[in-house]
């Protein structure tokens, strides 16, 4: 089957609301004529400026991550209620760097996934795994694991709205890409993962992103692969000039 091709940028922790409001028009305009899946994440305090600029284009807005209550005695929190309040679509959840510097782990990862999928909301879980753990040949191990814990309790009727995002931590915002073939690899195994979840029909729908030093040369080569199915995007979703490009791969 073909799957959809979806590109998300991860704008991180960049942006003032001017910045962000030009590059938003910049992409609404750079990508009206594009015919894969586009989504932009910008900050929390960007979303609503944002929000004004790609409502009614082709182009989703999300947010990089959400509490796991719904609302409450949680300082410097921010819930899906408020995120939908501004008309964001999707949730970001288990980025590297939410799990790595702010030490999420699984069971916190999972509970945000679930409260999200209950208000509505599609979720791109990222997976993947340090260097180290690639060396000791955990790739495929960790991912699962990630997956499996992740999912937990999603039921077959809500994984529509779940995208994966494999992104290798070594491969964040250091220059460094997985080769087309390994980032492949480890998109086929957490396929499988899926498939033993929740049958292989299932899995064959399932939009899986590869993240990791995406850029306007090597996107396509990695688009290519059979089961690389889009990208989110960091360091390069920061300019048009390169985010564009990336999206229009083909
Ligand atoms: P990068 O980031 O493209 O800058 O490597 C990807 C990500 O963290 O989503």
């Amino acid at each position: 089957m073909t799957r959809a091709y979806y590109i998300a940028g991860n704008w991180k922790m960049h942006k003032t609301r001017t910045e962000a409001v030009a590059l938003a028009k910049d992409l609404v305009a750079g990508l009206k004529d594009g015919k894969h899946t586009y989504l932009i994440a910008p900050s929390f305090t960007l979303l609503e400026s944002v929000a004004a600029v790609v409502k009614g284009t082709n182009i989703r807005l999300g947010a990089q991550d959400c509490a796991c209550e719904e609302q409450g005695a949680h300082t410097g929190e921010v819930s899906v209620l408020q995120l939908k309040d501004l008309g964001v679509q999707t949730v970001i959840l288990g980025h590297s760097e939410r799990r790595h510097l702010y030490k999420e782990d699984d069971a916190l990862i999972n509970k945000k996934v679930l409260l999200a999928l209950k208000h509505g909301f599609e979720v791109i879980l990222c997976v993947g795994e340090l260097l180290e753990e690639r060396e000791a040949g955990k790739a495929e191990a960790v991912c699962e694991r990630q997956t499996v814990e992740g999912l937990k309790g999603v039921t077959a009727g809500d994984l529509n709205r779940i995208v994966i995002a494999y992104e290798p931590v070594w491969a964040i915002g250091t220059g460094k890409t997985a080769t087309p073939e390994d980032a492949d690899a480890i998109h086929a195994y957490v396929r499988k993962v899926v498939g033993n979840l929740y049958g292989a029909g299932a899995a064959e729908k399932m939009i899986i992103q590869y993240g990791g030093s995406v850029k306007p040369e090597n996107a396509a080569a990695l688009m290519a692969k059979e089961n690389i199915d889009g990208a989110l995007v960091g360091g390069a979703a920061l300019q048009a000039s390169t985010f564009v490009p990336i999206a229009k791969f083909n």
